[in-house]
Order: structure tokens, then sequence, then C-alpha cells
């Protein structure tokens, strides 16, 4: 099957038809997801919860996300593939690089950093080598004990500027994706509009260019961890499997039903 491109994810943007993405980080579920029409997996560092169990991501190494990486690339049959660059794993530009390489090695197509003004001379270090990088701004659960805890962004009108003016300078350096975690709807919006590469939101409401959400939450195995901008899929009446549900996502994301109002913040 062909691959999708970023050139394909800009297209979509272009067509204004929503950009759907899921988290992946093994083989079977690559190829389940892939297979159900999802256009980008993002092998995030959320596997540091879902998948080893801690109560953040700052334990996962780079080593760990590109035996990931490499688990999805076996399965993956067309979608474009995203790795996170795990807890200072770009805390240098020289280590920012070499690690982006590794995982580029192990499959990625695209990997993705998290923050604002601090990582322009490393986006663009790592996207003038030849490597395409998606920014991460709002929660940025990396940096969740100096953010106080998992909570959302933006709200004040001077963290709201903020974010916006971090965005537009992340695209000038190289960025060619955003994803937006957790801030207000119009916050979203506003950026989204403002930029010229695709932005893909996660609790920021249903105006970004795409939705990504991690598989666990929306397949609904953790009971524990219900926080408003998830949706369960697998309780969808029509969901008798984990396929079906995957197809529902992708379903509610195009026709633009997910996120709907209880999903988002303001
Ligand atoms: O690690 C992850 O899964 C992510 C998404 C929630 C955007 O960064
Ligand atoms: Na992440």
């Amino acid at each position: 099957m062909k691959k999708l491109t970023l050139h394909s994810l800009f297209a979509l943007k272009e067509k204004k038809e929503p950009i759907t993405v899921l988290t992946a980080y093994d083989a079977t579920f690559a190829k389940l997801v892939s297979e159900s029409g999802v256009e980008v997996i993002l092998v995030g560092d959320s596997l540091g919860m879902v998948i080893q169990g801690h109560d953040s991501t700052v334990p996962v190494t780079n080593e760990e996300m590109c035996y990931h990486m490499r688990c999805v690339a076996k399965g993956n049959q067309s979608a474009f593939l995203i790795a996170d660059m795990p807890y200072m794993a770009y805390a240098t530009e020289e280590q920012a690089l070499s690690n982006a390489a590794a995982l580029m090695q192990a499959g990625a197509n695209m990997v993705k950093l998290e923050g604002g003004e601090w990582l322009l001379p490393t986006i663009k270090k790592i996207t003038d080598r030849g490597i395409p990088v998606c920014a991460h701004l709002g929660l940025t659960p990396q940096s969740v004990d100096s953010l106080g805890g998992f909570k959302v962004q933006g709200r004040d009108e001077a963290s709201a500027k903020q974010i916006l003016s971090d965005a537009i300078a992340l695209q000038d350096a190289g960025a060619t994706l955003l994803v937006l975690e957790c801030v207000p709807q119009e916050l979203a919006k506003e950026i989204s509009e403002a930029l010229t590469i695709p932005t893909i939101g996660i609790g920021a409401g249903k105006d970004t260019d795409g939705q990504v959400l991690v598989l666990q939450d929306m397949l609904g195995l953790n009971s524990n961890f219900k926080p408003k901008f998830v949706r369960n899929f697998m309780a969808d009446e029509s969901a008798a499997t984990v396929e079906d549900a995957i197809i529902q996502y992708v379903k509610a994301v195009k026709e633009k039903s997910f996120p709907a109002a209880e999903h988002c913040f303001d």
C-alpha cells in the first residue's frame, strides 16, 4: 500500500479535511490502526504511562522509543510515522541531532519535540539536516513538574499570546506540523488559521487541522483515566471489535462529530 507523506497531510489541510492520528507502540496495533484508515501513527512517549506503567513520560529513553518505533514500522501499512523525542533527548542541539537520527533509522518519518522559543535553533538544525519536525505546544507532559500537573494551558491572555507567537516562530524555524495539547478551543482555532502547517489537536477543540488520541484511552482500557477530551469508542454500540472502534474514530473525526462540545475546553 502507498504510504502517506508530509505532502499528503498538507493537502488535507488545504482541502479542510481533518487529519486522523492515533498512537501505537507495537506491530499488531500499528497494522490494525493503519488498515483502519488512520493517516498518521504517533509513537508517543505516552508509552511511558500506557506501556511501562509510569505516572509520567519523564522516565522514557530514546532507546526505548527506537525499539517501539521499529515494532510499529514493521506492522505499519500506509500511515505516516512520527516518533516522540523523549525527556532530555534534545536538551542540546547535538543530542537532538543524534537522537533524531536514531529514531529516523528506526523507521520514523518525522520526530516530535515539546517546547517553544528555546527550541528554535534545535529545530533549524534538525530540519536543515533533512529530518522533518513536529512541534508540540500547550500542555507539554515532559514539563509536568514545572507546569504543576496535567492542566489546560493558554487560558489567560498572556499565555495564550505566548503560545500563538511560539507557534509562528516554530513554523518559521522549520517545523512542518504542530501538536496542540489541552488548550482552549478558540486559541487552537486562531493558531490553526494563522499557520500554513497542519495543526493536530488533543483536548484542543474541533478547529485544528487534525485530531490525535492515545490508543489505549480511546479504547477505554483504563477506567481510572477519563479526561474530558477523550471519547471511548469501544463504548459505541456499533463497536464490536477494536477495529470497529478505530474505524468509528476515523469516521467521527472526518465528519467532525468528534470532538464534540463536551470534549473541548474554553
Ligand atoms: O505521547 C503522546 O502520545 C503524545 C500525544 C498525546 C500528542 O504526545
Ligand atoms: Na508525547
